[in-house]
This record gives structure tokens, C-alpha cells and sequence, in this order.
């Protein structure tokens, strides 16, 4: 593993260029990437930060025919919305390319043209689905039909959303066109395949060996379970009309799979950038010492740990990504999001409500990061992170430092007498803080390293309290000046290591501090080494003028609040209308309330309770028993260690959804024998009102394994 590399490509999934973007993909893809961006940025990294619009594929044709309009015109409208958005909340990209760019067209075609010449594709002629009335092929979400491995109803042609399987367009059971309707019919056509069964001994070696410690649980599972089942050939192309054609003889008429083009936007991504910015893009893509990271939503997870690897390990000469953060997804007020439901807080729609609070819905969104489990917006939550978080704590303290230090000492930064041995313990708990910021974020635990950053204003408020400048101004000017300026420099440590979560608030700080006029520019590292007087202080030694106080937050009132309920509210009477219900929460309560309730079971004393020992566990591997169609074999880290359970939940839960789940598990229980498999505890479970299977498991994800349940 790369463990100290000076240089890094960090890409952010390409969004499909059909829509505006969300909260959702903020929350689940740009938010972190950005701040791991900005992050390796201040450790002085040399980073590529890439993205792009993906501007292929069926979700592009299937809106333009929605709108009437042209896929080249649908592409172009969103890749406008969609830039700005990422510019308008702070989205640092280096580069913000597009796949129907010239750059990438050529980049795609040579890397089919390199794999096809050197023998690497398998040419097959098969059968596959036609609908007869459109005079088309049905490929991806032209085709919809039932999940053979969830049964979910309205899995795609060439992946099941709701289990993350990937699959090909004849698995579907019941397959319908998603252009007319109709049943299709099978006719043969060739297309050119991937043997991903070639790499599976490659990708068993990379990832379940080489990367099993240090990729996420919900990552590392879902590619084990892929390989487990086994790996099958993938085409890459497709009987489609947009799209890059396929650059061999023989292939007219056809395109490449835009699952194999958009990942290879990356690459043409950065070609773009490092022409002109005067770099070699080699280095960030075929130079061993470089750290390649993919944030990327769970969904993406088969494309970009088993499909692109295969592809870079086929043409030979590009590095791999050291890991693939892959976040779970974020819901709305308890519902999915979903564009075609129009159930979403688009980013550009929020910007109206809410303007110049970009670093509000930030922070709120990496406070609730989807990191571990899905997870869920509300509205109620944001006015409180706000209120209670960043109005409350952080533009408090910053507040009274700038008021007190204009009031005393005109804006001008005091010179400290005598340290007390609070002083002196303040400051080596904010020294503390960078490294203790940047190992959670090493780690990929976003929320974990911004809650750190917002108990740095804890401990600035805490200061200020204990110390009371305002009392001993009237009695003490020598130890004022000295609270006013260790209060002066956790300010200054502030604008530094807000700067990747919140950077508007950090320009904005670092303005009011008056950075700019200060020799020696505060950096991550100074805030690490700071001391006093035997070093150099972020703020300098005292003589620096600083600037007045701006609001960095504002409170927000019930009924801006409110405003965004009606507004959700109006869209579920709509969809209603349209007969598109949003199911909401409380509605499903209701339900629950109404269904049948069993009766209560014999009272048991105190004593028979505790003598259960049940604790949070997470589910770490699964795999369905053979020939017994209900029991899935677990692995779950119960915190004690790591155990085999034998479950009865196959007929609600596939192997590879429940992997990484967060569950309830009953540890003492006598072990007992289930078709031979010796399982080792319970795993509590509940039932819906449908009656598939629910976990027991508990609501928050900062809950360790092992936690006991009393
Ligand atoms: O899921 C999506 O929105 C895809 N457009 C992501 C593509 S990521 C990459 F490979 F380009
Ligand atoms: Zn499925």
C-alpha cells in the first residue's frame, strides 16, 4: 500500500447529465470527495481533483424523449446546471469535463482499440432483447423486469438499484420495454464482451487480500459476495444510437456501454486539465507512487471495484485505486429521493431559499453523511445544526473574540503577559486537533473529523467562559490581554481547519482575521506546532490588526423551515394526483398500528432478562446456505468476535444488501446446528407490514460493535 504519496487523483462519479443534482449525490459523493480534496490540498499534495458530466447512456435518451428535445440537447442544458451547482457550493473540481467532450472520445475509442488489438475481448453472437414495435434493441433501462437475485419488480437491464446487483439485460425475469411497454422478443446481434471471469483471481488477490483491511465494510462486502457468485463475461457494447461508436470494422451502428466510456471519463478528465495546466497526466495515472481514490455512492460500487479495474488491469499500463469510499444513500424526510417523483431538495432550488448558506447544508449533510448506512435529511435537523451547531458554537465564539478584541484593543491582536496553566493546557489541546482532524479523515469518517473541528469552537467557548475577559478587564488588563490573545489564536487555528468542511465560513474568517496582512500565512502544520513564546503562534506574536466582526451564521427562523415542509408536502399531493406516491413515514406507522398485534407473552422477572446478553453487531460477510431456499450463513463482528449465524432471512434479504448492516445479535445462546453449520447466536428481527423480515438494528451508526443492549 501506498502509505505517504505526495500525489493523488481523486475523482467524483461522473453524474448522469438527465437531471439537476441533489442533496443526495452532495451528501453521498461531492461533499467528502471535496473535503479529502481540500484536505491533501493543505498537507501540500499535489492533487487532481476530476469529474465531468456523463452524458451517454439510456438515462440521457429516455429524458429527451420525455422532453421532445435531442439527448444533445438534454446533456447540454443539465451539464450547465449541474457545473454550476458543484461551483456554487464550493465543489473545488480541478477539472469539470464532459463525455461528449472531443478529449474523450478519442481517449474511450484508443483504450477499446488498445484491449480489442490485443486480444483482450471476446466476440460473441447472442440473443438478445428486441422490441419489435420500436425496431430497437432494449438495452440497460430501456428494459425493466424482475431482479432473478432480490425480486425486486423494477430492476434495470443492467442493474438491480435495489440489491446493487449487476446484470445482464436476458437475467430479468418478466422483462417489459421501457419504450412501449410490450414483452420483447430475443434476435440475435454480435457484441464485443470483457471475460471478467479472466480477473477473478486478480481481483480476489486486490481486493479480498490486499485491500480487505482498509476498504469500508459496505465496499469490501458487496465485492466479495459479486465474486463469490462467480464472475461472467460483460459486454461493452451496445445496438443503441448514442453513445461513442464503436471504433472497429464490423461494429456500425453500434456504441460503447456507458459503463465503459463514463469511468474512462476520469482519464480524459485529467488529460484536459494537465494540457493546460502545462503537467503530464501520466503521473496521476500510470506513476505507481500516486494515490487514485473514487468517491462514488453505493450504487456504483460493482462499476468502479470489479468492471474499471478489470479494464485497467487488461490495458496494462495504469495504476488501480488504493480505495473506493463508496457512502450509502441519504433520504428525505423519511422517503427515498427520487428526480422522477420530484422528491429532492435540488441544490440550485436551495440556493434560491437559502442564499449564501451554502456552508449551512454542508455542514448538515456531513453531519448526517450516509458514511455506514443509508441515512435521513430532515428539515427540523438542518434548522437545529444550524441554530444549535453553527450559529450556537462556532459563530459564537468567533463573535465575542472579534467584539472584545475590537472593543479593547482596537482590532489589534494584544501581547499575552504570563501563561496560567490553563493557558498553557488550552493550547496544547488545540495543537492536538490537526492530527486528530486528519486521522479521521484519512479514514474516510468525515462526520467523526467534523464533529472534532466543531469541539475546537467548544473549547474556545469553554476558554472564554472559564476565563471571563469581560470581569477581568475591569480588574486585570495584563491577564485580559493574554485570554484575548490564546482566544485570538483558536480563532486563527479555526479559519485554517474549517477550510475543507465550511469554506465560505474559512474565507470569510480568514478576512476577518486579516490573513492577508500577516507575514507568515497560518497553515494546518503551524496550528500542529504552535508555542508560545518559544515558537511561531498562527496569529503572530502579538501588533497584528485585524478586521470587524461579520455574522458567519445567521439563525433560521420556523418558518423558513416550514416553507420547505409545504413545498414537500405539495409535491406528495401531486404525485398523488399523478398517482406516484411517496409513501411517508407517519402513513406507515398508521399501518403498523393497524395490523394485527400478537398477544403478550407470560411475565418474566428482572432476573430472566439480564440474563440475555445481547449486543450491536455488523453483518461482514453472508452467503446463501445451498439447498435451503431461507437460511443465509452470516459472519457478523459482534465486538467480542467474529462469529458464524445462521439466519432464516434469505426469502426477505439477499446475501449482498445485508452486508455491513448494523444488527442486533443475541450472543448466549446455546449454539445449535443448522444443516450442518454450527450457528453461534441470534440476530433479532422484526416484521413489516407486509411481513418481510426487519432488522432490529440500532438507529445510530456511531454505536460500536459489542455495545451491550440493556
Ligand atoms: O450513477 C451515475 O450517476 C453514473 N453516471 C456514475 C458514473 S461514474 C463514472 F464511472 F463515470
Ligand atoms: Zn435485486
Amino acid at each position: 500500500m501506498n502509505q505517504n504519496p505526495n500525489r493523488y487523483t481523486i475523482t467524483a462519479a461522473l453524474p448522469y447529465t438527465n437531471g439537476p443534482v441533489h442533496i443526495g449525490h452532495l451528501a453521498g459523493v461531492y461533499v467528502p470527495a471535496d473535503i479529502y480534496a481540500r484536505y491533501q490540498r493543505l498537507q501540500n499534495k499535489d492533487v487532481a481533483f476530476i469529474c465531468g458530466s456523463d452524458e451517454h447512456g439510456v438515462p440521457i435518451t429516455i429524458k429527451a424523449k420525455k422532453e421532445g428535445i435531442t439527448p444533445q440537447e438534454v446533456v447540454n442544458k443539465y451539464h450547465g446546471i449541474i457545473k454550476k451547482s458543484f461551483e456554487d457550493f464550493g465543489i473545488s473540481f480541478d477539472n469539470y469535463s464532459r463525455t461528449s467532450a472531443e478529449i474523450h472520445h478519442k481517449t474511450a475509442s484508443e483504450f477499446f482499440k488498445k484491449l480489442y488489438e490485443d486480444g483482450k475481448f471476446t466476440e460473441e453472437v447472442t440473443e438478445q432483447l428486441y422490441d419489435e414495435e420500436a425496431n430497437q434493441f432494449l438495452a440497460d433501462r430501456y428494459i425493466t423486469g424482475t431482479c432473478p437475485k432480490c425480486g425486486y419488480e423494477e430492476a434495470y437491464g443492467d442493474q438491480c438499484e435495489k440489491c446493487g446487483s449487476s446484470l445482464n439485460a436476458t437475467d430479468l425475469i418478466n422483462p417489459k420495454s421501457a419504450i412501449s411497454g410490450n414483452v420483447p422478443i430475443l434476435k440475435e446481434t454480435k457484441h464485443w464482451f470483457l471475460p471478467l471471469n479472466e480477473y477473478e483471481d486478480f481481483l480476489k488477490q486486490w481486493i479480498l487480500v490486499d485491500h480487505k483491511k482498509d476498504w469500508k465494510t459496505n465496499v469490501y462486502g458487496q465485492c466479495k459476495s459479486w465474486i463469490d457468485d462467480g464472475l461472467r463475461p460483460r459486454a461493452v457494447t451496445r445496438d443503441l444510437d448514442w453513445g461513442i461508436p464503436v471504433p472497429v470494422k464490423g461494429a456500425e451502428g453500434k456504441v460503447l456501454y456507458v459503463w465503459f466510456d463514463a469511468p474512462i471519463g476520469y482519464i480524459s478528465s485529467t488529460k484536459e486539465w494537465a494540457a493546460r495546466e502545462g503537467k503530464n497526466w501520466e503521473d496521476y495515472w500510470k506513476d505507481e507512487k500516486t494515490k487514485m481514490l473514487h468517491f462514488i455512492g453505493k450504487d456504483n460500487i460493482v462499476f468502479h471495484c470489479i468492471i474499471f479495474p478489470a479494464m485497467l488491469k487488461a490495458e496494462g499500463s495504469y495504476i488501480l485505486p488504493e480505495n473506493v469510499p463508496a457512502n450509502e444513500f441519504l433520504n428525505l424526510e423519511g422517503n427515498k429521493i427520487s428526480t422522477s417523483k420530484n422528491w429532492a431538495v435540488w441544490l440550485h432550488e436551495y440556493l434560491e431559499d437559502f442564499p449564501n448558506q451554502q456552508d449551512v447544508l454542508r455542514y448538515t449533510l456531513t453531519a448526517n453523511a450516509p458514511e455506514t448506512k443509508d441515512n435521513d435529511f430532515t428539515w427540523a435537523d438542518f434548522q437545529a445544526r444550524n441554530n444549535n451547531e453553527l450559529v450556537a458554537i462556532f459563530g459564537n465564539f468567533i463573535n465575542r473574540v472579534l467584539v472584545l478584541t475590537d472593543k479593547y484593543y482596537e482590532g489589534v491582536v494584544p501581547e499575552p503577559s504570563t501563561f496560567s496553566e490553563v493557558d498553557e493546557h488550552t493550547l496544547k489541546e488545540l495543537k492536538a486537533y490537526p492530527a486528530v482532524i486528519a486521522s479521521s479523515l484519512e479514514r474516510y469518517r468525515f462526520r467523526e473529523a467534523q464533529g472534532e473541528l466543531m469541539n475546537v469552537a467548544r473549547l474556545g467557548n469553554k476558554y472564554l467562559a472559564d476565563e471571563e475577559p469581560w470581569k477581568t478587564i475591569k480588574t486585570d488588563e495584563e491577564r485580559t490581554k493574554t485570554v484575548m490573545y490564546v482566544a485570538l489564536q483558536i480563532a486563527s487555528a479555526l479559519a485554517v481547519l474549517s477550510e475543507p468542511f465550511l469554506p465560505f465560513t474559512s474565507d470569510k474568517l480568514k478576512n476577518m482575521l486579516n490573513f492577508q496582512g500577516l507575514k507568515i500565512q497560518p497553515t494546518w502544520k503551524s496550528v500542529a506546532v504552535l508555542s508560545h513564546p518559544s515558537g511561531e503562534m498562527p496569529l503572530g506574536r502579538g501588533g497584528h490588526k485585524i478586521g470587524k466582526a461579520e455574522l458567519l451564521f445567521s439563525k433560521i427562523e420556523d418558518e423558513q423551515i416550514q416553507q420547505q415542509l409545504d413545498k414537500l408536502e405539495k409535491t406528495k399531493m401531486d404525485n398523488t394526483a399523478d398517482n406516484k406516491q411517496v409513501p411517508s413515514t407517519e402513513e406507515a406507522s398508521e399501518e403498523i398500528a393497524s395490523a394485527a398485534i400478537a398477544s403478550q407473552k407470560e411475565t418474566i422477572q428482572y432476573e430472566d432478562f439480564v440474563k440475555l446478553d445481547m449486543r450491536v453487531g455488523t453483518i461482514i460477510e453472508a452467503e446463501k446456505m445451498p439447498k435451503a431456499d431461507k437460511l443465509l450463513v452470516l459472519k457478523v463482528d459482534t465486538g467480542i468476535d467474529i462469529r458464524t449465524i445462521v439466519s432464516g432471512i434469505a426469502q426477505s434479504f439477499t446475501a449482498e444488501e445485508i452486508i455491513g448492516k448494523k444488527v442486533t445479535v443475541l450472543v448466549n445462546l446455546a449454539p445449535r446446528k443448522l444443516r450442518g453449520v454450527e450457528s453461534q447466536g441470534m440476530i433479532l428481527m422484526t416484521e413489516d407490514i407486509n411481513g418481510k423480515l426487519v432488522f432490529m438494528n440500532p438507529d445510530a451508526s456511531d454505536v460500536d460493535n459489542g455495545a451491550t443492549i440493556n
